[in-house]
């Protein structure tokens, strides 16, 4: 009988107590094979887990003589009865079960593995993605996978009893301007013309809209050629929305709403709502960050005031500069060893500040501190009132010209700090709406000269008190634009659009823009929206990322069945690769400029 169909077929890591007693059949790998001398144990892993196969020798000597040919990753499929085991092994599901086995079928030999598959080997990570298809047997990794399957489950069952459609989007599209680098695909019809890979559907879900279907969702797939970090891919997988006729507490009420469900259905975790909002400029200001970690303390505060000429030329600098001096307070931080301290220094140091004053009162209450001696005592004794810092606490200072390097120096240090006291606890999930993002941040176009850029993107609607800014002063305007963050991660972020054409005008003049380059890059858009425009807004969550927080993982590869490394290729299929010159040919295509690289090198 197929195994398919078969009744007593069951995954390996299923079985439990209530099986005793039964004839079962499973398939897997084999994990282990142990010869206890007349009495071989088999573990045998499927994609549900481990369990322990017996075959003795005195029950059937041929079965036994088989079982003694098995090797690591072997193919099986083994029946037997289901029986207690006598030594229970607690660190596993099965392990107050065993199969006594009465047949075994080898479908098929393996190699010796280049590494052992397990959870607990160390293995050199460009080796484990060189053969993924042999990492992905790892039972983490099986689990992360079905986690994910179970987060996109829940939000097309949650969005479809919201009336949400899912509709599917070109993957062959535009270049974006005002987007991170495109991944381009050459046209073989159209020599010398190319289609982009998506960076997101933004522009198809706003035209959606236009054609009336006001409630859009799609699991896509989105492009970017950007740096990657632990929390990047150059394809990710967006959880996209889009929706008419609604404004920002709309669009947040019903992501609320998921962002409940799926907690409560894939970790069995109850997130109160409404979920905490705070302005981008708060968030800055306390946390020194856009998408603030709030599971632990360490929040900045500002000592410019208190240190104004007081003669430490480091502070008095920076104020001089139109700068500022901030400062957090670590509490227990006076055991930090003044190795430890200089590492920080170290560390923020690769945030472009140029230092860290440090002060810390002991548990006797006595002061030392690498700033004390230029200091009035009245002075030290006001700042370390500020701070709040008393037996035990380490205060930590930063001061520079500039307010925003200063604060994200210091956002970071409170995260590596919290990570280095062990304060960041685990299990817990802190969601907070970031809100009210400037319209506009300043950047270097082509010839490196700073111009004006959309935050978000340029069709972000403003605050409609802002307005009145866009001729004055675009640089203090404010979106109605909102980052979902989760623990220290942007998951989401999304924005009520423009929907009035003489907004979308001076939004395009204040990026800068010219009527032609309008025309030229946006004039689709702008004809569509000629022809009735809804208001609308939606959200885009990062799929990935919301799988590596939910399942606890350190990267977004983890939950990744096939993810590239740190430079974009794909170790197991050995790509980005060349091409046959026809293939180039036939695309018109000739390669000027070829650099070697070793993707092994680099991961
Ligand atoms: P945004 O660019 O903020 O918005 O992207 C939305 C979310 O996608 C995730 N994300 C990534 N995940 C992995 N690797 C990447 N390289 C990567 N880049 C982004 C993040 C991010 O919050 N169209 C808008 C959304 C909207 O306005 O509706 C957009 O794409 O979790
Ligand atoms: P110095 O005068 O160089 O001995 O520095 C005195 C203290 O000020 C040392 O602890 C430095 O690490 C610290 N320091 C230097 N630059 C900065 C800065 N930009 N912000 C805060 N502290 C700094």
């Amino acid at each position: 009988m197929s195994i398919f169909l078969n009744p007593q077929r069951h995954y390996c890591g299923s079985l439990r107590e209530e099986h005793i007693g039964q004839r079962v059949t499973v398939c897997g790998w084999c994990a282990r094979m142990r010869d206890l001398g007349g009495l071989i144990f088999i573990d045998l892993r499927d994609r549900e887990g481990i369990v322990q196969c017996i075959f003795d020798e005195a029950d059937n000597k041929e079965l036994f003589d088989l079982a003694f040919t098995v090797r690591s990753e072997y193919t099986l499929k083994i029946e037997g009865v289901v029986r207690q085991r006598s030594s229970i092994n607690d660190k596993i599901p099965t392990g107050r079960i065993e199969i006594l086995a009465d047949s075994l079928e080898i479908y098929e030999k393996a190699d010796t593995p280049p590494f052992e598959i397990s959870d607990e080997a160390t293995v050199n990570d460009a080796l484990r993605l060189k053969y993924r298809y042999l990492d992905l047997r790892r039972p983490s990794l099986q689990k992360s996978l079905a986690l994910r399957h179970k987060i996109a489950h829940v939000a097309r069952q949650y969005f479809d009893e919201q009336g949400f459609l899912e509709i599917e989007t070109p993957m062959l599209t535009k270049s974006t301007p005002e987007g991170a680098r495109d991944y381009l695909v050459p046209s073989r019809v159209h020599p010398g013309e190319f289609y982009a890979l998506p960076q997101s559907p933004q522009q198809y879900k706003q035209l959606l809209m236009l054609s009336g279907f006001d409630r859009y969702i799609q699991i896509v797939r989105c492009f970017r050629d950007e740096d990657l970090r632990a929390d990047r891919q150059p394809e990710f997988t967006q959880i996209d929305l889009e929706m008419s006729f609604v404004d920002q507490e709309d669009v947040m009420a019903v992501n609320e709403g998921f962002l409940q469900r799926v907690f409560k259905e894939v970790l069995d975790v109850d997130i109160t709502l409404p979920i905490q909002r705070m302005p981008y400029q708060e968030a800055m200001e306390r946390f020194g960050s856009d998408k603030p970690d709030l599971r632990f303390g360490y929040e900045i505060f500002d000592l410019s005031e208190t240190v104004k000429s007081c003669g430490f030329g480091v502070f008095d600098g920076a104020l001089e500069q139109g700068g500022t001096v901030r400062g957090i307070k670590i509490e227990g931080g006076a055991k930090f060893s003044r190795k430890e301290i200089d590492s920080l220094t170290e560390f923020v140091k690769t945030y472009r500040v140029k230092g860290l004053a440090w002060a810390k009162v002991n548990e006797n209450g006595e002061l030392s501190s690498s700033f004390a001696k230029f200091l009035k005592p009245e002075t030290m004794e006001a700042l370390l009132e500020k701070a709040g810092a008393g037996k035990g606490d380490l205060v930590l200072i930063v001061a520079d010209a500039d307010t925003e390097t200063a604060l994200n120096a210091l956002g970071m240090l409170r995260c590596e700090v919290a990570r280095r006291m062990d304060a960041i606890p685990e299990g817990v999930y802190k969601l907070l709406w970031v809100t009210d993002f400037p319209l506009f941040e300043y950047g270097e176009d082509d010839e490196g000269k700073k111009r004006l850029y959309a935050k978000h993107h340029p069709f972000t609607a403003p605050k409609d008190e802002d307005l009145p800014l866009f001729e004055t002063n675009p640089i203090a305007m404010r979106a109605k634009a909102y980052d979902i963050v989760l623990n220290g991660t942007e998951l989401g972020g999304g924005s009520i659009r423009i929907h009035r054409s003489d907004v979308q005008q001076r939004m395009f003049k204040a990026l800068g823009f010219e009527e032609a380059d309008i025309q030229e890059r946006f004039g689709h858009m702008i004809e569509a929206f000629r022809y009735g425009a809804p208001p609308h807004g939606g959200l885009a969550y990062g799929l990935d990322r919301l799988c590596m927080l939910m399942a606890g993982a350190p990267s977004i590869r983890d939950v990744i069945a096939f993810p590239k490394v740190q430079n974009a290729s794909d170790l197991m299929m050995a790509c980005p690769d060349v091409v046959d010159d026809k293939q180039l040919d036939d695309l018109s295509i000739a390669v000027t400029r070829m650099e070697q690289s070793d993707p092994e090198a680099e991961q």
